[in-house]
């Protein structure tokens, strides 16, 4: 089989090479994938756990975590964030940034995130774009909520959200330049929001970050911008794609759709379905430390090691029925937040509780949302992503 996990145009036209996925698990899990740079593509459940557990052995900072086809000024500030580092200078950040996310500081978002559904379902009917209407805006007014960003910035983090993880898609930007100026403009901006918390605090995420722990530490300037970056990037477009990828899945499966309508409370179970499913973060990257076996294969210290969430969410060895969409899986143990290592998904919790109220809300308000059109989907192949969905709202 001709293997190509990273060419931009199919994802842009039929999503995650799921056959070319499924045949690697079988014959090649661990896979030396030709390229520039070449790296071992990692399919099997088990294997991608493993690399995402073992930090002292896949480094997360030697190389970014992402491709780099990026301008150099990017990757200087990427090379700065959280996501890109390894304990213990991650350990000491991660810490610092928890406590913003814990169950219970999540948890009181609870009634202002079902407000919001309330609101984007109220002004929607007719025809509509469920992707400029509802998927979007959700995490967008979430993370400016987190924020305390005021309601007339939305838009500019709208497009500077769009510029970052759209820098490969023509629709969204002209050059990878784009994508490198927006994340210096949201750094930029970082940098005034917190100036004004330092002197005005508010009851908000933000304040509570900039302000020093029990042990009197906190995050210095650039730190704190540099975290505002990521949670633009990491909180917004996951959560869009995971809630456009989960509508789309459930118009491709009516009889899922049926069986949420008739008992919206399945919506707890479904927002683990649907990341299992739509694997809306594709792939990380880290590099191998040192000589070693994984999978039977000989990895020299140096090489690249690319993990592949949206296959190993597919390993028939953890999901018997792996290619059957089901909203009742339980227990569902996907790795769609990641394998469980340092960098599990910060913002877990967070993305559970939206897509749990946005397809409970869908699902008791517009029964009858229907697609009228194709899917279009984002050229990327990081982020699984949904451009547009047409849809009648009923
Ligand atoms: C990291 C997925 C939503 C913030 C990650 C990782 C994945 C992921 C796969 C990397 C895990 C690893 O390397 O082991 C997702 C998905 C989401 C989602 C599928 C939605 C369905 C969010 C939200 C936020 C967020 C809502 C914040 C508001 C972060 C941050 C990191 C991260 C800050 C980096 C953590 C670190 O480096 O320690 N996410 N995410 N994510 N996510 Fe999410």
């Amino acid at each position: 089989m001709q293997i190509n996990l990273i060419d931009r145009d199919l994802y842009a036209t039929a999503g995650p090479p799921h056959d070319q996925l499924a045949w690697l698990r079988a014959n090649s899990p661990v896979h030396w994938h030709e390229g520039e740079p070449g790296f071992w593509a990692v399919t099997r459940y088990e294997d991608v756990v493993h690399v995402s557990r073992h930090s002292d052995l896949f480094s997360s900072s030697r190389k970014l975590a992402l491709f780099d086809e990026m301008p150099e000024e990017q990757i200087a500030l990427q090379r700065l964030m959280m996501l890109n580092q390894d304990p213990p200078e991650h350990t000491r950040r991660r810490s610092l940034v928890n406590r913003g996310f814990t169950p219970r500081t999540i948890g009181a978002l609870e009634q202002h995130i079902r407000d919001i559904c309330d609101d984007l379902l109220d002004k929607c009917s007719g025809e509509a774009d469920f992707v400029t209407e509802v998927s979007a805006p959700l995490p967008l007014y979430v993370i400016c909520e987190l924020l305390g960003a005021p309601v007339a910035d939305r838009d500019k983090l709208f497009s500077w959200s769009n510029r970052m993880i759209g820098s490969q898609d023509p629709d969204y930007s002209d050059s990878p330049e784009e994508g490198s100026d927006a994340a210096m403009e949201v750094y930029a901006y970082a940098n005034q929001l917190a100036a004004q918390r330092r002197a005005n605090p508010k009851n908000d995420i933000v304040t509570r970050l900039i302000q020093p722990n029990e042990h009197g530490e906190t995050l210095d300037e650039n730190e704190f911008d540099l975290f505002v970056l990521l949670l633009v990037v990491a909180g917004n477009e996951t959560t869009r794609n995971a809630a456009s990828g989960g509508m789309l899945a459930f118009f491709e499966h009516p009889d899922q759709w049926d069986r949420l309508v008739a008992d919206p409370t399945l919506a707890k179970t479904a927002a683990d379905e649907i990341v299992r499913w739509v694997s809306p973060v594709n792939l990380f990257r880290r590099t191998s430390t040192a000589d070693q076996v994984l999978g039977g294969q000989q990895i020299k210290a140096e090489d690249k090691v690319v993990v592949f969430y949206s296959s190993a969410n597919r390993d028939t060895t953890v999901f018997p029925d792996a290619e059957v969409f089901d909203i009742a899986r339980d227990p569902n143990p996907h790795i769609g937040y990641g394998g469980g290592g340092a960098h599990f998904c910060l913002g877990n919790h967070l993305a559970k509780m939206e897509l749990r109220i946005l397809f409970e809300q869908l699902a008791r308000r517009r029964p009858r949302l229907r697609q009228t059109g194709p899917a279009r989907r984002l050229r990327s192949n990081f982020i699984n992503g949904i451009k547009e969905l047409p849809v009648t709202i009923g």
